[in-house]
C-alpha cells in the first residue's frame, strides 16, 4: 500500500475514534439529565462507578440522586456480600463455594453405623460435597447428638482418604453457617430422606436442630426410596449412581443437604471404604490396660437379644463352658474369660440397666438368666462397668467370685454408657482366643461380632503373637 493512502487511513480512524467518543458522551449526558428510574437502574447495575463519576449533584433533583445512589450502594452492598461469602467458604472449604452434606441422622447402631457413614463420606466427594463429621452418642451418629464424632473415633481413616472426600468438623460447620449468618448469607438447605421403606419408623423421631440455623424456604423436602438387598447380585440398576442421583435431583445448587438416612448394605466399590474408623486414642489405651490385666484371656461375644430359640441359651451355655475348658487345656493355663454381652453387667443387682438400647429389661427371660449364671458357676468371667459419681458398683449383691467388674471411666459428662460397646470390642481384639455365639443358635448375628472378627484375623495374618485363635464359634 503506498505511504499517502497510509497515512489518509490513519487519519481516518482517528477522526472516527473521536467522532465516537462524543457520541458516546452526548448519549451518556442524556441518560444522566433525564434519568427515568428504570434507566438509571440498568446503568448503574452495568458501570456503577461510572455512574457515580459522572452525575454531577447541581443537575439533579436530591430525590433523583438518593434514588441513584442507593440503587449503587444495595449493589455495592450485594457484591461486598458476595465478596466476604467467598472468603468465608475459602476459609472453611479451601474453594470459592461450600457446599455440605449434613448427616443429621443414619440409622442403626455404632458399628453399621459407621459403616454407613463411610460410605456417605465417599459419595459426598462424588458429589463435590464436603461431609459434616457427624456427633455421636448413645452408639449413633447424627449431626444433632451430644458429642462431637472425635469423642468416638479417631481421624486417620479420613486423613488417609483424602484424596476422595473433603471433610469438615461439627464444630467448624457451625462456626461457617454464624460467619454467614453475620453476613446475611444464610447457608440454603434441603432435607433428603433416603430409606428402603417409606414405612418404616427408624427415622420418625430424628429432629433436625439446624432448622433455624439454615434456609430451608427454597427447597422443599424430598424422598428416595431404594430398596436394599444385601447380595449385590439381587439389585437392580447400580446403587451408586441412583443415589448420586438421588442427590442432586436438578438441585446441585443448594448449600447445604440436610440427609435423613436408613439403609442397610453398603454400595461404594472400594477397598478403603471396607476399612473402620480407628477410634479415639484414650479408648484404645484403656483397651491396652483391661487386657493387660486379664492377659492370657478368652473373649467371647455372646448377643443375646432377640434370639428366638430361648431353651438353647443354657445348653450353649454348657457348650461354651466345655469350649473354654478345652482351650485352657490345649493352653495349658487357666484363662480369664472376658464377657461381651447384651445382658447386663451388673446381672440382677438394683443397679442393672441394659447394655444395648434396644434390649429391654423387661424383655430378658428366665433362660437368660440361668445361662448367665451356668457361665459364672464354671468360669471367672469379666465384664466392664461404666464408673459412675456417687454410684459404686454393687458388690455386696454380686457373685462373691467369677464375676469381676472394670469400671471404665466415661471421660464425658453425662456419661454415653455405649462407649462400654467400644471399649470392649477393642479388648475383645486383643485376646488370645475369641468365641462368637452361633447366629441362630445361640446368638443374634452381629456386625460388632464381625469387626471384631475381621481385626482378629487381619491381626493374626500379620503374625500377631497375641492372636492365638482368631475366631471359632460355640454351639450345641
Ligand atoms: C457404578 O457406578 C459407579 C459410579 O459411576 C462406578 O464407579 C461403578 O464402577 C459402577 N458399578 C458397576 C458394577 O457398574
Amino acid at each position: 500500500m503506498p505511504l499517502v493512502a497510509q497515512r489518509s487511513l490513519r487519519r481516518y480512524i482517528v477522526l472516527l475514534f473521536i467522532v465516537a467518543i462524543v457520541l458516546y458522551y452526548i448519549l451518556f449526558s442524556r441518560h444522566s439529565t433525564s434519568p427515568s428510574s428504570s434507566a438509571a437502574d440498568s446503568l448503574s447495575s452495568e458501570r456503577p462507578n461510572l455512574a457515580s463519576e459522572y452525575i454531577k449533584p447541581e443537575q439533579h433533583g436530591a430525590g433523583q440522586l438518593e434514588t441513584v445512589l442507593h440503587v449503587d450502594r444495595a449493589l455495592l452492598q450485594q457484591r461486598e456480600r458476595e465478596a466476604r461469602r467467598r472468603q468465608i467458604d475459602l476459609k472453611y472449604c479451601g474453594r470459592d463455594r461450600c457446599q455440605f452434606v449434613l448427616p443429621v441422622a443414619i440409622t442403626e447402631q455404632e458399628s453399621k453405623a459407621q459403616e454407613h457413614f463411610r460410605h456417605l463420606a465417599f459419595l459426598s466427594g462424588a458429589l463435590d460435597r464436603t461431609i459434616v463429621l457427624p456427633n455421636v452418642h448413645s452408639s449413633h451418629l447424627g449431626a444433632c447428638r451430644h458429642f462431637p464424632f472425635s469423642f468416638y473415633y479417631d481421624n486417620a481413616w479420613l486423613n488417609n482418604n483424602r484424596r476422595f472426600f473433603r471433610y469438615l468438623t461439627m464444630e467448624d460447620f457451625r462456626d461457617w453457617i454464624s460467619e454467614r449468618r453475620e453476613i446475611d448469607a444464610i447457608p440454603t438447605s434441603r432435607e433428603l430422606t433416603i430409606d428402603i421403606n417409606p414405612n418404616f419408623k427408624f427415622l420418625d423421631n430424628a429432629n433436625n436442630c439446624f432448622k433455624d440455623l439454615l434456609d430451608y424456604s427454597s427447597y422443599p423436602p424430598t424422598h428416595f426410596t431404594l430398596e436394599d438387598p444385601e447380595m449385590f447380585s439381587k439389585r437392580v440398576g447400580n446403587y451408586t449412581e441412583m443415589l448420586l442421583e438421588a442427590f442432586q435431583q436438578n438441585q446441585e445448587d443448594v448449600d447445604v443437604i440436610s440427609l435423613f438416612y436408613d439403609r442397610r448394605f453398603g454400595y461404594i466399590e472400594h477397598p478403603e471404604v471396607e476399612i473402620p474408623l480407628p477410634y479415639n486414642n484414650r479408648w484404645e489405651q484403656l483397651a491396652d490396660q483391661i487386657a493387660e490385666q486379664l492377659q492370657p484371656f478368652v473373649a467371647i461375644h455372646w448377643r443375646m437379644e432377640r434370639l428366638e430359640a430361648l431353651d438353647n441359651l443354657v445348653p450353649c451355655a454348657e457348650s461354651l463352658v466345655r469350649k473354654i475348658h478345652e482351650i485352657e487345656s490345649i493352653h495349658q493355663q487357666p484363662l480369664k474369660v472376658f464377657l461381651l454381652t447384651d445382658y447386663p453387667h451388673l446381672l440382677r443387682t438394683s443397679k442393672a440397666t441394659p447394655e444395648s438400647m434396644s434390649f429391654k429389661l423387661n424383655e430378658l427371660q428366665q433362660q437368660h438368666h440361668d445361662a448367665i449364671q451356668y457361665l459364672y458357676e464354671h468360669v471367672d468371667v469379666t465384664v466392664t462397668t461404666l464408673q459412675r459419681k456417687n454410684q459404686p458398683v454393687p458388690y455386696d449383691e454380686l457373685p462373691a467370685k467369677n464375676w469381676n467388674v472394670i469400671t471404665v471411666p466415661p471421660y464425658a459428662k453425662p456419661a454415653d454408657p455405649s462407649v462400654l460397646g467400644i471399649v470392649d470390642k477393642l479388648v475383645a481384639m486383643r485376646a488370645q482366643y475369641f468365641l462368637a455365639g452361633e447366629p441362630g443358635v445361640c446368638a443374634k448375628s452381629s456386625s460388632f461380632t464381625k469387626r471384631i472378627m475381621l481385626e482378629r484375623e487381619a491381626a493374626f495374618n500379620a503374625g500377631d503373637p497375641q492372636i492365638v485363635v482368631p475366631v471359632d464359634t460355640f454351639s450345641l
